[in-house]
């Protein structure tokens, strides 16, 4: 295995040449109105967009030139970009401060193909748990898995939190149109016993099935949702304990704390921890998916996702979707200043795509040092946000069109609807092109003022335009489609790590929380007024939850 470069060796952000240029000429072009942009060169719309795998990426209603496209690729290559997309899917470990191997990619890798992780091939193993999962999948959607009372199953539910509940609760809402309908789904993530009430409360134990997901099987939130699932099983099924091997299943790369939970490793579903949990929808994590859609279709968005791994590893960075998408994030918010990105989705079954990408994006490059240590130079991930189109368009839209922030979009729409009524979806695509359209080019005071608006109402009625906004269409929402969109925004967060040379598959910043929580819980819980050791405002507050909670 090649070598990686060692921390101190890798190149520094913020000191290529690429980023000094890129300086220099955003000053030059930051005032630049794409009105001008597009009337100074008509075929702009034809020329800045690119179409890979059933994927058009119109790129066109960005704040950018030629000369933006040259330094911003420029930029990608000084940082090694090519080197390490190479490092990645070679299995270098390029999660340096976990000393781990990054390969998500290994998941949707096809049978007979080799990835290596400290000398061992990781596809076979892929394979033997794809393999064991569709055998699972197929004797719950037949029936012929049955519960402890012979009842066949007619509920999964899904528990686990962050990487192993938002990309099952995404990937179940944005493919439930190929689910099997005679199944019922639902997720429980939250440790607000809410969460777990709610999913449960129509449901008969005899006929629920519950699927632990958890990466290290210690999660806080997860294992306690798990023990109160495993109670409210037993407690419908006679307390049988002999119940629990035919309602609970774990998928976990940890089986030690999976046979102490009392699940039959027999029942668990494995994977690797060279899979981060953000990237683990394609894994054995995204055991509910295939119970929803299928074995034949799960393969489907597997090959989705490995369609777009050769199209990031092969295609010239100039054409490449995923590199293209990660610069323009640095464009804006390192030269912009732009804090947030909008995801918006115009496919209603695409309406958890938003908070999925939230984790994806924030918690991979959300980073205040470099592979160094040292302090980034440079802002780091923006915020992601978003809901799905037309909705936004009558709450926060107004923000984005006449507010004072720059608010870079991705709209992502489907030539073809998966439910056709009508004229609904002419109208939903009217309105995505349209906003992108009205975002760009808004609308000047002497066109305000043509339509007779009364002077003191112009500037008010005024779009100053000049809102960039990236157009992602495809033909229609599948399960293949939905593994390209995916990997194409886990690719662009790649390449945005690259740039800012941030270690985007640790999370570091989860631990502290966690930590204090631990410390907390049983000075809420003592019976005995518990020494309080903290700040005056947390003293004070866990003294007031200790008296309101009594
Ligand atoms: O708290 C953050 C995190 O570690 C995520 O990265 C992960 O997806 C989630 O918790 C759940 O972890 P696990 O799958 O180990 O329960």
């Amino acid at each position: 295995m090649a070598t990686l470069e060692t921390p101190l060796e890798a190149p520094k952000a913020g000191q290529h040449p690429a980023w000094k240029a890129l300086k220099e000429h955003y000053a030059k072009i930051r005032k630049l109105h794409l009105r001008k942009l597009f009337s100074q060169d008509p075929a702009r719309g034809d020329r800045l967009a690119v179409e890979a795998l059933g994927i058009y990426l119109d790129y066109s209603k960005n704040r950018i030139t030629d000369e933006t496209l040259r330094l911003l690729l420029q930029l990608a290559e000084e940082s090694g970009l090519r080197a390490k997309i190479d490092a990645m899917f070679r299995g270098d470990k390029i999660n340096i401060t976990e000393d781990r191997s990054v390969l998500h990619v290994a998941l949707r890798a096809p049978k007979g193909t080799s990835i290596f992780v400290d000398g061992e091939d990781v596809v076979p193993a892929v394979h033997a748990v794809l393999d064991k999962m569709a055998g699972f999948s197929e004797r719950v959607r037949s029936g012929a898995w049955k519960g402890h009372t012979g009842k066949r199953v007619r509920n999964v539910i899904n528990v686990g939190i962050g990487g192993s509940d938002l990309g099952p609760v995404m990937a179940y809402e944005a493919l439930r149109y190929y689910s099997q309908r005679d199944l019922t789904f639902r997720f429980v993530s939250n440790v607000d016993g809410t969460d777990f009430a709610e999913a449960v409360r129509d449901l008969d134990p005899a006929e629920t099935l519950f699927i632990i997901s958890s990466k290290t099987f210690t999660t806080l939130e997860t294992m306690t949702n798990a023990h109160t699932a495993r109670a409210w099983s037993l407690a419908g099924l006679n307390g049988d304990e002999t119940s629990v091997a035919k309602h609970f299943v774990a998928v976990s790369t940890n089986a030690k704390e999976v046979a102490k939970f009392g699940i039959d490793t027999a029942n668990m579903f494995e994977f690797w921890d060279w899979v981060g949990g953000r990237y683990s929808m394609d894994s054995a994590i995204g055991l509910s998916t295939m119970i929803a859609i299928g074995p034949d279709k799960f393969r489907s968005l597997l090959d989705g996702f490995h369609q777009m791994d050769l199209h990031f590893r092969e295609t010239p960075f100039d054409r490449n979707l995923p590199v293209l998408l990660g610069l323009l994030t640095v464009w804006y918010t390192d030269y912009f200043g732009s804090q947030t990105v909008a995801i918006l989705p115009y496919e209603q079954y695409l309406k958890r795509f938003p908070a999925y990408l939230q984790q994806l994006t924030m918690e991979s490059n959300g980073k205040h040092v470099t592979l160094d240590g040292t302090q980034v130079a440079q802002d780091t991930s923006p915020v992601y946000w978003g809901e799905p189109g037309t909705n936004g368009q009558h709450s926060f839209y107004q923000l984005i069109h006449q507010g004072t922030r720059l608010i870079p979009c991705d709209f992502i729409a489907f030539g073809k609807p998966l439910n056709a009524i009508g004229r609904h979806h002419d109208i939903l695509l009217a309105n995505v092109f349209a906003q992108a359209e009205a975002l760009a080019f808004g609308k000047t005071p002497k066109q305000v003022k043509a339509e007779g608006t009364p002077d003191w109402l112009v500037p008010h009625r005024v779009f100053e335009g000049n809102r960039p906004s990236n157009t992602i269409l495809a033909e229609r929402l599948t399960p293949e489609t939905l593994g390209k969109l995916i990997a194409l925004y886990e690719h662009s967060v790649f390449t945005q790590g690259v740039i800012w040379n941030v270690d985007s598959f640790d999370q570091w910043g989860v631990e502290l929380g966690k930590v204090l929580a631990q410390r907390i819980v049983p000075e809420l819980e003592s019976k005995d007024e518990p020494k309080l050791a903290h700040d005056t405002s947390t003293n004070n507050l866990i003294r007031r939850y200790r008296t309101l909670s009594r």
